[in-house]
């Protein structure tokens, strides 16, 4: 596991002092507006799942949590397939007059997070946030607009805290890069 990274890009502890961070600011924007309105966060499975067990825990307000599952990447690749599929959600029956903060792993070419808002907006909800852990120093990244940003990275493809590649990694407390040969022999056997 540990072996096959390159290095690593982003440490746990450094993760886990900067998701505090976002915490308290998601809290000054949102904290009395969402007393009585609630805030319903939704986690874009499966990267997010490990951001989103952290982060909820920052959020003393009272919070629902409301599953959407999309995807770009599919198998052993390094590089979005360009086209999002929605793949089915586990959201409450009316995000009407509800604060929804949309929170994903990362921002890549912009679509996940756009398509998902997309669909949260046609819901009618009272508001509409969106948060990533990791934007990539891309055009179509930077040019996303998101309201809480994790850290900004160079454009190359990371695992861990979450992320993965062709679904392992996942576990992995860091964020890092993997080694160039660990990606080849993956590809060369999945054919
Ligand atoms: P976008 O739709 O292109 O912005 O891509 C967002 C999704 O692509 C994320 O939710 C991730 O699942 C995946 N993704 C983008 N970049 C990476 C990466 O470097 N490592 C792992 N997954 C990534
Ligand atoms: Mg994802």
């Amino acid at each position: 596991m540990d072996q096959d990274l390159e290095r690593i890009l982003i440490g746990r502890d450094a993760i886990a002092d900067r998701i505090a961070e976002i915490g308290r600011d998601i809290v000054s924007d949102l904290g009395s507006d969402c007393e009585s309105d609630g805030i319903v966060l939704v986690p874009i499975m499966t990267g997010s799942i490990t951001f989103i067990a952290d982060l909820m825990r920052q959020l003393p307000l009272r919070v629902r949590i409301g599953l959407m599952t999309a995807s770009s990447y599919r198998g052993a690749v390094v590089e979005s397939s360009g086209e999002v599929l929605l793949e089915g959600d586990r959201l409450p029956d009316s995000l009407e007059g509800r604060h929804v903060l949309i929170v994903d792993d990362i921002l890549d070419s912009g679509g996940t997070i756009r398509r998902v808002r997309q669909e949260i907006e046609s819901r009618n909800p009272k508001s509409v946030r969106t948060c990533v852990l990791l934007r990539k120093k891309i055009d179509s990244a930077m040019g996303t607009p998101c309201d809480y940003i994790g850290f900004d990275i160079e454009n190359e493809f990371v695992v861990g805290y979450g992320l993965d590649f062709d679904d392992y990694y996942r576990n992995l407390p860091d964020i890092g890069v993997l080694k160039p040969e660990v990606i080849e022999a993956h590809q060369a056997a999945e054919g």
